[in-house]
């Protein structure tokens, strides 16, 4: 599988709706007395920020296994915040933490719910783990730009590459109440409106279409291709309205009490 990078200008395009499920997320973390807290694929870091303000006395660490990424993140929001290159798969905190926190990032490590326990480990009894996922893959987005990718002359370059996925709220509510903890599950769809000429396509682009296109650069005719007639498909799907391009766009959300 060829590997992808991530770039933090066209991931920010849409920092404020993509904010907006961190900050429900974080509303239902009821942590009051909070030491350390560790925000696992932190991204640009314009999130994890708010971490620190929720809870100022806190040492907060941001993780994430893009050097882009954290570049971005010591530059623009370091400071009260510690960033570190890992990958969430080996990585470990020195010490359990009192809050785990992942957002929008699951999704892109296969198999991770073997990996819940793991992450369990990280936090103190009596502690919190909470993470958001897209549970959109089966939007057309994702079906357009997957199928896209597999057909000739793609799928030569953009047939294997890393496409995300997630379960739903009731599959991780039920594995980690068997591994002990209180959880509170639940999904929202938030309908995105969107303007400009190919809103859906500059969206998936900074996500889960940056691998197939990444991959598609070792032949830029062949990108540029695929780059129009995504956006040709896009248009279709998500046709602009008087009132702009509507995205209904489902998430994920599992805040678990660690037993104490
Ligand atoms: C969609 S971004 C989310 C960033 C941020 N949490 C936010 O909500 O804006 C996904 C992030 O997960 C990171 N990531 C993906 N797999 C990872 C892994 N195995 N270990 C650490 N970070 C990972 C990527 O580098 C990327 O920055």
């Amino acid at each position: 599988m060829s590997k992808h990078t991530w770039d933090p200008d066209r991931y920010l395009t849409y920092a404020d709706e993509r904010g907006r499920p961190f900050v429900e997320l974080l509303s239902r973390i009821d942590a009051h007395v909070v030491r350390d807290v560790l925000d696992l694929g932190c991204g640009p870091g314009n999130l994890t920020t708010l971490l620190a303000e929720r809870w100022p006395a806190a040492e907060v660490t941001g993780v994430d296994s893009s050097p882009e990424m954290i570049e971005r993140a010591r530059a623009e929001h370091g400071g009260r915040v510690t960033y570190e290159v890992a990958d969430l798969r080996t990585w470990a905190p020195e010490e359990p933490v009192d809050v785990l926190i992942s957002n929008a990032t699951l999704q892109w490590v296969p198999g991770h719910l073997d990996l819940l326990p793991r992450l369990l480990a990280m936090v103190k009894p009596g502690g919190w783990f909470a993470f958001q996922v897209p549970g959109n893959f089966d939007a057309p987005s994702h079906r357009i730009t997957h199928a896209l990718g597999g057909e000739p002359p793609y799928a030569e370059l953009a047939g294997d590459v890393a496409w995300p996925a997630s379960y739903d709220a009731a599959t991780y509510l039920r594995a980690l109440g068997a591994l002990g903890c209180e959880v509170d599950a639940w999904e929202t769809t938030y309908l995105h409106v969107l303007h400009g000429e190919d809103p859906v396509f500059d969206w998936i682009s900074g996500t889960g279409a940056r691998p197939a296109l990444q991959a598609l650069e070792a032949d830029p005719a062949l990108r540029a291709s695929y780059e129009e007639e995504l956006k040709r498909r896009l248009r279709a799907a998500y046709p602009a309205s008087d009132i702009g391009v509507l995205m209904p766009f489902r998430r994920i959300f599992v805040v678990a009490r660690v037993a104490g």
